[in-house]
């Protein structure tokens, strides 16, 4: 039976809320304020139909929006967004009692996403690209992506071609997609072995593409040029695959960010490097002692950095920093961190940073949840959280970034 509600809220993943006698009900694609009608099963409406519309919604960008599960908020118009993720972001922190300031939010543009990991299959005809529905494994071919930055969305057609050499019958393969200085850096996995033939198509694929390099199943298969990412000075090749932040935009707001909060540091540290995001640029003012888990994005670190012009002394540590966190010992002589942990956070890590005399941190997150639980183990340590900043690198998703500053407050 169809029933009328008014939404109140949204929940943490984006969908509308309303209350219905007195339980929760979520309502995928509504925003607050709104009326609709529609069935409820389990706790959901996921045929509502919308009554009396709020001002902040708006017509979405593309056409697969509601079936490609890549955006659920292209309905909200940018200010309900910047809020709503803002907010979001101040609502997890206040679980743990901590209140701060928030400079304004930072969006990326439309057509900014300059690395993606598509799902890709063969079909009779020819293949699919795209994202998986929500909660779904149905693949949705995209025709159009807003999201995308040009450059990915015109290797499609190649794409294609690489799911017909790459694709079983009914298995799909992975499709990164980077862009670089120098064309699209491509890495396949969970692919097929090739036939020498099929590497020789590849190849020729990669060259007609004006693809920098294609890498196979961890193999790099054709590398045209060097797929050259740029941080600070120096021209970094990160390994195939690898991670990179989202945008350029993003990752210019959070490097100025920690370069602000780490002026006039001697020695800093970087944990959780990567390939030298913030090392690199931040070797331009401080010695920088780099930890990371993985060490071909190290060895890529070392060698742009050996070529980089005004840069200070760069070392470099591979080390797992959740099972051997740098110890209070290894901290002394360093006066900044910066700290880019994977969404897990850095736990163990921070106890020790906690107890340190390090005078400034620069905390990165992609997961305001587990930055909450590290912000109040450093605050209990002494430390003042002087602000934070939410990046937003993934629009229409509720996904959620950020950078803030702490500042040693105990003598
Ligand atoms: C969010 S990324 C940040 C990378 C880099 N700071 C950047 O902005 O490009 C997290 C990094 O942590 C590394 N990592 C993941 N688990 C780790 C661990 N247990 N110990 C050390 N590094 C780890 C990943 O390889 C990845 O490079």
């Amino acid at each position: 039976m169809s029933e009328k509600f008014k939404i109140d809220r949204l929940s943490w993943q984006g969908d509308g809320i309303a209350t219905v006698r007195n339980a929760d009900i979520f309502i995928p694609y509504t925003l607050p304020g709104e009326t609709a009608e529609g069935n409820i099963a389990n706790g959901i409406c996921n045929d509502a139909r919308i009554l009396e519309p709020v001002q902040t919604r708006i017509k979405p960008a593309c056409r697969h929006f509601k079936k490609c599960g890549g955006c659920i908020l292209q309905h909200a118009n940018d200010a309900f967004l910047a809020d709503w993720k803002t907010q979001l972001v101040k609502d997890t922190l206040s679980l743990n009692y901590i209140e701060t300031t928030f400079r304004s939010i930072q969006v990326s543009p439309p057509n900014s996403r300059r690395r993606a990991v598509f799902s890709a299959k063969r079909t009779k005809k020819s293949a699919e690209i795209g994202f998986h529905k929500q909660h779904s494994d149905i693949l949705i071919d995209l025709l159009e992506c807003p999201l995308m930055h040009p450059q990915i969305m015109q290797g499609f057609d190649a794409f294609r071609e690489i799911a017909k050499l790459g694709c079983s019958r009914k298995t799909e393969i992975r499709i990164s997609a980077t862009v670089s200085e120098n064309g699209l850096d491509v890495d396949i996995t969970d692919a097929k072995d090739l036939e020498p033939k099929q590497t020789e198509t590849l190849a020729q694929l990669c060259a007609i593409h004006g693809f920098a390099r294609i890498s196979w199943n961890g193999e790099v298969l054709a590398q045209l040029k060097p797929p050259i990412q740029k941080f600070g000075t120096a021209h970094v090749i990160p390994p195939a695959g690898s991670f990179l932040q989202a945008t350029p935009q993003g990752e210019a707001a959070m490097v100025s960010a920690s370069v602000e909060t780490l002026t006039g540091c001697k020695r800093v540290l970087d944990l959780f490097s990567g390939s030298g995001t913030f090392t690199l640029p931040l070797s331009q003012h401080s010695e920088v002692h780099a930890v990371e888990f993985a060490p071909e994005m190290l060895d890529a670190l070392v060698t742009a950095w050996r070529q980089a012009t005004g840069t200070k002394d760069v070392t470099t540590e591979a080390r797992d920093l959740f099972y051997r966190p740098l110890l209070l010992d290894e901290l002394k002589g360093f006066d900044g961190v910066v700290v880019d942990p994977p969404r897990a956070g850095a736990l163990e890590q921070t106890k020790i940073l906690a107890q340190s005399n390090i005078k400034k941190i620069s905390f990165v997150s992609c997961n305001p949840a587990t930055f909450s639980r590290d912000a109040k183990t450093l605050i209990k340590g002494g430390y003042a959280l002087d602000w934070v900043q939410v990046i937003d690198q993934f629009r229409w998703s509720s996904h959620v970034e950020l950078v803030a500053q702490f500042t040693l407050a105990r003598s």
